[in-house]
């Protein structure tokens, strides 16, 4: 089949890439010039294991293509995909500008029938905008289709080649069917639904992941009052099939380009309705304050006391294996720290120069070279990210060049027997059982 796709970001890239794999004729589009040029010149435009390498091997194959001529592309093919951004607003909801210039950009180049699908997160009924926008400037033929993605970052290709389901919105059986088939080689699981339920299978599969986050980070929390392990009761939970294990790891709550631009947009789009989606608002609030666990375990350690500490950051990315920082817990954990007076040391393995970026100019914070590096004399490490660099670190060397062996570990990485031949002062989330450091050394550290 031959495809256009618009929109290289993470979505667009990854999901071009896969469709040439499956031997189609794929032109993956997009205005930034120097994003293209990146492409063309064998790079990737962004962090994610593996795709470089299925870049180059599908164009060397002579079945994929970069360009920024919309018009070129889109006559060639009988299916567009858009893949265009959809940043949160002030208010919550999505922005679909750049959604509604892509569809009236297709609309002034279409030469003959062509299956218009987005695959963009955009809220229920954009597909029909889309539509309406198409119509308005064209008399050519076109079939909508909602086809969500639902790709994690650094698992990304992994996600695309096999997939849990494929989601298809449609109101033409022809269309859907011609989509389903282009899938089929992926998975059997292929759901055909009408347009708005697609629509709203992407927002409620996003915000129901998010639930279960935050609901065991509440749980954590809980569990560190009790003296429970929420490691174990996590992992209890999960052998009911009815709950599962996914999604159950406690930690510092998530960030990213989608869990958070999601919630929100879909407590927007019931407000629309008026309709007040309670739970999804508290799933909100319990993860923006469940960052500052990290913070409210070093207030303890130091007697609330953080100006003129030197606190070391492992970890900037949102989650490993991206360099995507993106509403990162990091960001606010880190500003926080500088305002309270505190001087931060961070590392991360790929995140640290987007990290620089989005996080802006900070005499607070030292930008520094390796993990060990940024943990050298330092009064504290947070531990923020779970990089498979820090779950094999030397711990005995940690200790060992920490100013103070504290050790706060914000995605629960270590275990009783990492820690059982060290002397850290040691807290992570939901586990007071593997808290290390009585409350005398605590105090001695009141200097
Ligand atoms: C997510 C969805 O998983 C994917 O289906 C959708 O298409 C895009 O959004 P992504 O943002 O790449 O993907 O990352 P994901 O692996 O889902 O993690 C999101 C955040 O949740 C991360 O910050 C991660 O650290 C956090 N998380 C995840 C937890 O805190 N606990 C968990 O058990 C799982």
């Amino acid at each position: 089949m031959n495809i256009t796709v618009i929109g290289t970001g993470y979505v667009g890239l990854v999901s071009g890439i896969c469709y040439a794999e499956l031997g189609n004729r794929v032109i993956c589009v997009d205005k930034d010039r120097a994003k293209i040029d990146t492409l063309l010149g064998g790079g990737i435009p962004i962090y994610e294991p593996g795709l470089q390498e299925l870049s180059v091997k599908n164009r060397e194959a002579g079945r994929l293509s970069y360009t920024i001529d919309l018009q070129e592309a889109v006559r060639q093919s009988e299916l567009v995909i858009l893949a265009v951004g959809t940043p949160s607003l002030p208010s919550g909801e999505a922005n679909l500008s750049y959604i509604e210039q892509a569809a009236a950009e297709i609309a002034d180049v279409m030469n003959g029938h062509k299956i218009i699908a987005v695959k963009s997160t955009v809220p229920v009924g954009t597909n029909e905008r889309v539509r309406d926008i198409i119509r308005s400037r064209t008399s050519e033929s076109f079939d909508s289709i909602s086809l969500p993605e639902f790709l994690r970052e650094g698992s990304a290709l992994q996600d695309t080649m096999h997939p849990d389901r494929i989601i298809i919105g449609a109101d033409n059986h022809e269309a859907a069917e011609t989509i389903a088939e282009l899938h089929r080689p992926l998975t059997d699981r292929i759901v055909v639904t009408d347009i708005r339920s697609a629509e709203m299978i992407k927002y409620a599969s996003n915000a129901f992941l998010a639930t279960k986050i935050s609901f065991v980070n509440e749980i954590a929390n809980i569990c560190e009052k009790v003296g429970a392990d929420v490691t174990l009761v996590a992992e209890g939970m999960g052998y009911d099939k009815r709950i599962g294990h996914a999604f159950l790891k406690a930690g510092i709550g998530y960030g990213g380009s989608c869990f958070p631009k999601d919630t929100r947009a879909l407590i927007q789009i019931a407000g629309n309705v008026d309709y007040e989606f309670k739970l999804l608002r508290a799933v909100v609030e319990v993860n923006q304050d469940q960052r500052f666990s990290v913070i409210r375990k070093l207030e303890t350690i130091f007697d609330g006391r953080l100006e003129g500490k030197t606190i070391a950051v492992w970890g900037l990315a949102f989650k490993p294996n991206t360099d995507d920082v993106r509403e990162s817990p990091a960001l606010e954990i880190i500003r926080h720290l500088t305002r309270s007076g505190a001087h931060v040391k961070a590392y991360d393995p790929i995140a640290i120069s987007n990290f620089q970026s989005m996080y802006g100019e900070d005499s607070g914070v030292e930008w520094c070279g390796g993990a060990m590096e940024a943990a050298a004399g330092a009064d504290a490490l947070c531990l923020l990210t779970e990089w498979d660099e820090f779950v094999q670190a030397d711990l005995q060397e940690l200790q060992s060049i920490l100013r103070k062996p504290i050790l706060i570990d914000g995605r629960n990485v270590f275990k009783e027997e990492d820690l059982a031949e060290t002397t850290f002062i040691y807290y992570s989330i939901g586990r007071p059982r593997l808290n290390q450091g009585v409350k005398e050394e605590i105090s001695a550290l009141h200097y």
